[in-house]
C-alpha cells in the first residue's frame, strides 16, 4: 500500500465494486469522465477482471481516506497507460464520494501517483487529459504540478454542446515533491513511526 498524510492507495477488491457502480452512474461524477452511459454491476465485475490482466503497475488503486471511524473508500486512481520506451504514463482519477470533493484529497492522490511514477517506476513524464469545463480537476492538477500543454478542440460533446479537452503534463525535472514525500513510503517513516502513525513502543 502507498500512504499519504490523509490517504492510502491499495489494490481494488471485489467488495469495492458496489460503491464504484454508484459512482460511475452518478451524473455529477460521470459528466467529468469518459463513461457517460449507465453501467451494470456485471460491467463493473468485467472491468475488474480486465484490470487484473494488466501489469501490476497499471492496475487501478482504491483511494481510502483516514476518518475517525477508520479507512473510508472515496474513489480510485491509476496510471492507466504506460509507454515504457518513452517513459511516460497517463494518469486518471475519480473521487466518487462527493462529500470529499474540494478538500485537497484529489491533489494529494495525484501527487502520490505522480511520485510513484517518478520515484518508483522511474518514469520521465506523467500526462493526462481533462475536460475544459472540469475547473475543479484542472486546479487540482495544477496544484500537483501539471502544466497545460495543449487542447483538443471541441473533442467532447456533452449536453448539446462541444467542449475542448485539455492536455496537461509534468516532467520529472520540473516536479516539486510535496513536503510529506520525503517521509515516503508513509508519513512518519523518517521519524521511525509505524504506518498506524503511533510512535513505536520501546521494547
Ligand atoms: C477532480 C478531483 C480528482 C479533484 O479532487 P478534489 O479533492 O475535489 O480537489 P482538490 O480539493 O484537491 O482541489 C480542487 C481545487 O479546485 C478549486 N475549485 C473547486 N471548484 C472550482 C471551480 N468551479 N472553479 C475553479 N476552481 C475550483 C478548489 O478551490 C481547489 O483549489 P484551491 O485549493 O486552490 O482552493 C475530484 O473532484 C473528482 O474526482 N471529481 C470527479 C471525477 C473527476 O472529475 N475526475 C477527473 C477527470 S479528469
Amino acid at each position: 500500500m502507498f500512504y499519504t498524510p490523509r490517504l492510502r492507495l491499495r489494490a481494488v477488491e471485489p467488495e469495492d465494486l458496489e460503491q464504484a457502480w454508484e459512482w460511475v452512474n452518478d451524473p455529477e461524477v460521470h459528466q467529468f469522465i469518459t463513461t457517460t452511459w449507465p453501467l451494470s454491476h456485471q460491467d463493473e465485475v468485467e472491468w475488474l477482471e480486465r484490470q487484473r490482466r494488466l501489469p501490476l503497475w497499471q492496475r487501478p488503486l482504491s483511494l481510502e481516506a483516514r476518518t475517525d471511524e477508520g479507512w473510508r473508500l472515496i474513489g480510485n486512481a491509476a496510471l492507466v497507460r504506460i509507454e515504457w520506451p518513452h517513459r511516460w504514463a497517463e494518469l486518471a482519477i475519480m473521487l466518487g464520494d462527493k462529500a470529499f470533493w474540494g478538500q485537497g484529497y484529489g491533489t494529494e492522490a495525484v501527487q502520490a501517483l505522480t511520485g510513484i511514477a517518478f520515484d518508483i517506476l522511474n518514469l520521465h513524464r506523467v500526462q493526462l487529459e481533462v475536460y475544459e469545463y472540469n475547473a475543479r480537476a484542472r486546479r487540482a492538477y495544477e496544484k500537483a504540478g501539471f502544466r497545460l500543454e495543449g487542447r483538443r478542440r471541441e473533442a467532447i460533446f456533452y449536453r448539446g454542446a462541444y467542449h475542448d479537452s485539455l492536455l496537461m503534463a509534468v516532467l520529472r525535472a520540473e516536479w516539486t515533491p510535496p513536503e510529506w514525500w520525503r517521509t515516503w513510503p508513509y508519513p512518519g517513516a523518517a521519524a521511525g513511526h509505524g504506518i498506524t502513525e503511533r510512535p513505536a513502543t520501546p521494547r
